[in-house]
C-alpha cells in the first residue's frame, strides 16, 4: 500500500513561526512534527506521497536532506486546493486502497489494525476517531452498532455534533473516493466529499489511547508531553553541566551549563541556555539562545530566537529570528 499524507497548509494558528517554517517541521519531543506522524505507518507501505503546497520547497529539501525509511515523493499544488483537492492533485498514483494522513496528528495508533479492520468491513474507507470533548474544531461521526458511520459533519456548532468520535486524520480508503472529489477546483475532502461517500460504507476505528492535533501552540505542546509520556522522545540525556529532571530530546552540541531544565523540554542544534535560566515545557529550534537568568515555560521559539538576560517569557510562540 502507498501513503498519502496532506501537507499543505499555512498553519496559520502557529504565527509568526509559521511565517518561515513549515508548520510540519516543527520538532516536538526531538523530530519534526511529520516524522512522528510518518513513524504510526507499517514498515511495508510501498512510497509516501506527500501533497504539498505552502512552503513545498522546504520540506521538498528537508525529506532529502533527512531521507524517512520509505520512499518519498513530493507533489506540490500552485494554488492551496482544500484537502481534497490536495488527494485529486496528488492521487494518480496510489494504491486501492490507500492511507491517508493529516501531517498535523499525533496519535497512539496501529495502522496494522486499522487496515486489517478496513478489510473485515469491506467498506470504501475506515477512518480513526478519536474521542474528544470539545468537537467544534473537527469532524464528527455518528456511528452505527457495527461502527458504521451513519453521518459525518465537518466543524459543527455544539448542538449539531452528532457524538464525540472525531476524524482522527489517519485512515483507509479506496481509490473510488479519489474519483468522486471533483477536479480542478479546491475541495474540503471532509465538506464536500466525505458526506457522499457514506452510502458506499465508511466505518470507525477507534482509537484508545492518545490523539491530538498539534495545530496550535497549546496543543503541539500537549502533544509534545503525550509523546514523551510514551517513550516516544529520543535518547533523553540532558546537555553537558545540566540541572533539572523530567524527558529532554537535546541536540548533542546544545551548550547550556548551570542552565537547569523541567520536564518536556526539545532543544536543537547550537542551542546555547545561559546559567541560571531554566526552560520547561517548551521547543527550542536551531540556534535559539537563551540568556543568564531567563524563565521560559510554555514556549515555541523559532530558529535563533533570542531570550535577554533574566526575562520572564511564558505562553509566547516567538518567529525566527525574533528578539525578546
Ligand atoms: N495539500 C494540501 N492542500 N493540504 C492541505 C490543504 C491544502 O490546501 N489544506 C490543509 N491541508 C493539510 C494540512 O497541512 C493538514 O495536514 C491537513 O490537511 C488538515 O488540515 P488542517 O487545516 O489541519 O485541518 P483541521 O485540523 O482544521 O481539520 C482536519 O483535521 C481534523 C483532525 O485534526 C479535518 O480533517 C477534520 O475532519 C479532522 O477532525
Ligand atoms: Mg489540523
Amino acid at each position: 500500500m502507498k501513503a498519502l499524507v496532506l501537507i499543505g497548509g499555512f498553519g496559520t494558528r502557529l504565527r509568526p513561526l509559521t511565517h518561515s517554517v513549515p508548520k510540519q517541521l516543527i520538532p516536538i519531543a526531538g523530530q519534526p512534527m511529520l516524522y512522528h506522524v510518518l513513524d504510526l505507518l507499517p514498515p511495508d507501505v510501498e512510497e509516501i506521497v506527500l501533497a504539498t503546497g505552502y512552503k513545498s520547497e522546504t520540506i521538498d529539501a528537508f525529506v532529502r536532506a533527512h531521507p524517512p525509511r520509505w520512499p518519498v515523493r513530493t507533489v506540490p499544488e500552485a494554488e492551496p486546493l482544500g484537502t481534497g483537492g490536495g488527494m485529486k492533485n496528488a492521487g494518480g498514483d496510489l494504491s486501492d486502497p490507500f492511507y491517508l494522513l493529516n501531517s498535523d496528528v499525533i496519535a497512539s495508533a496501529d495502522l496494522g489494525a486499522l487496515r486489517a479492520a478496513h478489510a473485515a468491513h469491506g467498506g470504501l474507507g475506515t477512518m480513526a476517531l478519536a474521542h474528544v470533548e470539545d468537537t467544534r474544531p473537527y469532524g464528527v461521526a455518528a456511528l452505527e452498532g457495527n461502527d458504521r458511520i451513519s453521518r459525518f459533519v465537518e466543524k459543527p456548532e455544539p448542538a449539531e455534533a452528532p457524538s464525540h468520535w472525531i476524524n482522527a486524520g489517519i485512515g483507509i480508503w479506496g481509490r473510488g473516493a479519489l474519483e468522486a472529489i471533483p477536479a480542478g477546483r479546491p475541495v474540503s475532502f471532509e465538506r464536500e466529499v466525505v458526506p457522499g461517500l457514506l452510502e458506499r460504507g465508511v466505518y470507525g476505528f477507534r482509537l484508545a489511547r492518545y490523539w491530538e492535533d498539534a495545530g496550535t501552540p497549546e496543543r503541539l505542546l500537549h502533544a509534545q508531553r503525550l509523546l514523551f509520556d510514551d517513550g516516544r522522545g529520543g535518547s533523553g540525556s540532558r546537555p553537558k553541566g545540566s540541572l533539572g529532571s523530567g524527558p529532554i530530546a537535546a541536540a548533542a552540541d546544545v551548550v547550556a551549563a548551570g542552565a537547569s531544565f523541567g520536564p518536556y523540554v526539545t532543544l536543537g542544534a547550537g542551542v546555547q541556555v545561559g546559567a541560571g535560566a531554566h526552560v520547561e515545557n517548551s521547543v527550542l529550534m536551531d540556534g535559539v539562545r537563551v540568556e543568564p537568568g531567563a524563565f521560559v515555560s510554555g514556549c515555541l521559539l523559532g530558529p535563533r530566537a533570542r531570550v535577554g538576560a533574566g526575562h520572564r517569557l511564558v505562553g509566547q510562540t516567538i518567529g525566527e529570528a525574533g528578539e525578546v
